[in-house]
């Protein structure tokens, strides 16, 4: 994407599932348009139609298919949500709060023995790079536990702690510049503090507040 297209800011809340990213990330949003900001939460899988197969795909079981693909289908629905969702919104100026994007793409995928790597490159052929990834980092025990003790039903294959664990090694030996490490452990307050305060250095660096 043509950075002179892009006069808005993409923030990507990233973590293993049960990090409480979601909850953050809208949150954020609602925060910043209480000041006046124009701020968008998206979230990835969409619930577009790539986005409905991919999660009809995880109660389906992902054995079902094959890495490669699996990643085709995550890089299909990037493709439709920058192209109808993120880059319009960064055009007119707005701050865009993604709850997942390619960084999940890297440690999920990845995780099924996709080169890491390869997954960035070919994502960021199709998908702005974004500002800040705020990487919510939660011991996988700790997130395995929230899960059990919050979802009824929907505990499928993606959930699977073994699974977790790679995918928390890949996001552990990312190195990114401009990946901040939130302890989500903390309480709920705490994390928002700190994930304000990020956002904030972010605004001011950018004259947007
Ligand atoms: P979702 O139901 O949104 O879970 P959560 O609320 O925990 O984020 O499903 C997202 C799942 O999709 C999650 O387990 C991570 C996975 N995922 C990938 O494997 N690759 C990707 O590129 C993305 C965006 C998500």
């Amino acid at each position: 994407m043509e950075s002179s297209e892009k006069k808005g800011l993409l923030i990507a809340f990233e973590g293993v599932d049960g990090a409480g990213k979601t909850t953050q990330a809208r949150e954020v949003c609602a925060a910043l348009a209480e000041r006046g900001v124009d701020a968008v939460y998206l979230r990835e899988p969409t619930n577009g139609p790539h986005g409905t197969r991919l999660r009809q795909l995880m109660v389906a079981g992902r054995d079902k298919v094959d890495p490669m693909e699996e990643f085709r289908l995550f890089l299909e629905d990037r493709r439709e949500d920058v192209a109808q969702n993120i880059s319009p919104a960064l055009a007119r100026g707005a701050v865009v709060c993604i709850d997942r994007y390619y960084i999940s793409s890297m440690a999920y995928q990845g995780a099924l023995g996709l080169d890491p790597e390869f997954i960035r490159v070919e994502n960021e052929k199709i998908a702005p790079v974004p500002d800040l990834i705020l990487y919510f980092h939660l011991p996988v025990e700790e997130s395995h536990a929230r899960i059990v003790a919050t979802r009824e039903g929907g505990y499928n294959l993606f959930e699977q702690q073994a699974y977790q664990e790679r995918v928390a090694a890949v996001f552990d030996g990312m190195n990114f510049p401009q990946m901040v490490k939130i302890d989500a452990a903390r309480d709920p307050a705490a994390v928002q503090q700190q994930v304000m305060a990020e956002i904030e250095k972010l605004l001011t660096s950018h004259s947007l507040v």
